[in-house]
């Protein structure tokens, strides 16, 4: 093997980081809209796809949560989760560690079952399918209150098998992560693992972070590009072998850019940096378009493009028997690439 596009298409990839309310594509949006009887503000797939237009956290989580308004049966959740499997089975991923956001849900008063069951089918049939192997993770949103996500955490419990962790999403202003303290030390206790998205360029972002190691407790930080502002908090993320989910289209549409140098930084100093799509019907790209931007934009070579594949899987939630199986999957293919 031959171009750099190809071993990025190719090789076998793990996602850390995309929000299943995301991967909903225009397309869906209206099957479903039609399924349910609803009116979408749209003439169109392309009209809709135009008023895509954000730059920043808000605008962007203001037509997050308008398209969900389509998601209401169990089926929906279920064709949501399938159409992302399916699209992602065609890009050699092989786990995923999947977001949903349940309050987003039920406040809208469709049942936490309804959701997750949905999401629980889509998972088996992705695994009986197209071999892809997933767990879920369970975000709070931060514009809520502590304890609307504590009751998310009630809800999750007869489900506890399913969830493999929890995390923190929505908008971050003014919403730092000590506001969940307590919650995050109740999930801790049920045996959970931790994470919480530290957006890009956000007000505060390193001290959110510092908040994430020394009040939380987290296994891992989404996003989490700031760090690199404090030379300190680099290396106390290098000494707790903490991963960082970064989301380089995802990046270009909230703030400045993908951060791709800042991206490289990282590897250079040794952090466990991985490379994910986030919301990737909202900024265009899936796993492989990710990957293949920040390596143009950044000159990767393919040590680097191996090691932020090599990452995910390092700073997964996989048990060791599981994450040795996956990293031998990618050492056959380094064999013969
Ligand atoms: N940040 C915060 N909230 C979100 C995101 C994100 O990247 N995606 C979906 N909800
Ligand atoms: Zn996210």
């Amino acid at each position: 093997m031959n171009t750099i596009e190809e071993f990025i298409k190719s090789i076998p990839k793990a996602e850390l980081h995309v929000h299943v309310e995301g991967t909903l594509e225009p397309e869906l949006k209206f099957q479903l809209a039609e399924r349910n009887g609803l009116q979408l503000p749209y003439n169109s797939v392309n009209d809709m796809r135009a008023a895509y237009d954000f730059n920043d956290l808000p605008s962007f989580l203001a037509q997050y949560y308008e398209g969900m308004s389509v998601l209401i049966t169990e089926e929906d959740f279920y064709d949501l989760a399938t159409a992302y499997f399916a699209r992602v089975a065609t890009q050699n991923v092989v786990y995923v560690e999947m977001f949903f956001d349940p309050q987003a849900h039920t406040s809208r008063n469709i049942a936490f079952d309804t959701v997750i069951k949905g999401l629980r089918r889509a998972q088996d049939d992705a695994k009986a399918v197209y071999g892809i192997y997933s767990e879920l993770i369970l975000c709070f949103l931060r514009d809520m209150s502590a304890e609307s996500a504590a009751t998310a955490l009630r809800q999750a419990e007869p489900y506890r098998e399913w969830i493999l962790g929890v995390g923190l999403d929505s908008n971050e202003k003014e919403n730092p992560p000590i506001k969940f303290r307590n919650v995050f030390a109740d999930a801790r206790g049920q045996g959970y693992k931790l994470t919480m998205h530290c957006d890009v360029d956000q007000e505060n972002s390193v001290t959110h972070i510092w908040q994430c190691i020394n009040e939380i407790g987290v296994n891992r930080i989404d996003h989490g590009v700031n760090a690199l502002e404090d030379d300190a908090l680099v290396e106390e993320i290098r000494q707790r072998n903490l991963g960082l989910t970064v989301c380089p289209i995802s990046n270009a549409y909230v703030t400045d850019g993908t951060k791709a140098p800042a991206i490289k930084a990282m590897l250079s100093k040794n952090l466990l940096v991985t490379i994910n799509s986030d919301d990737p019907a909202y900024f265009p790209g899936y796993m492989n378009e990710n990957l293949l931007r920040v390596q143009e934009e950044a000159d990767l070579d393919k040590q680097e493009i191996t090691r932020l594949v090599r990452n995910a899987f390092e700073v997964s939630w996989l048990t060791d028997d599981r994450r040795s199986t996956f990293l031998s999957q990618v050492d056959t293919f380094l064999e013969s690439n």
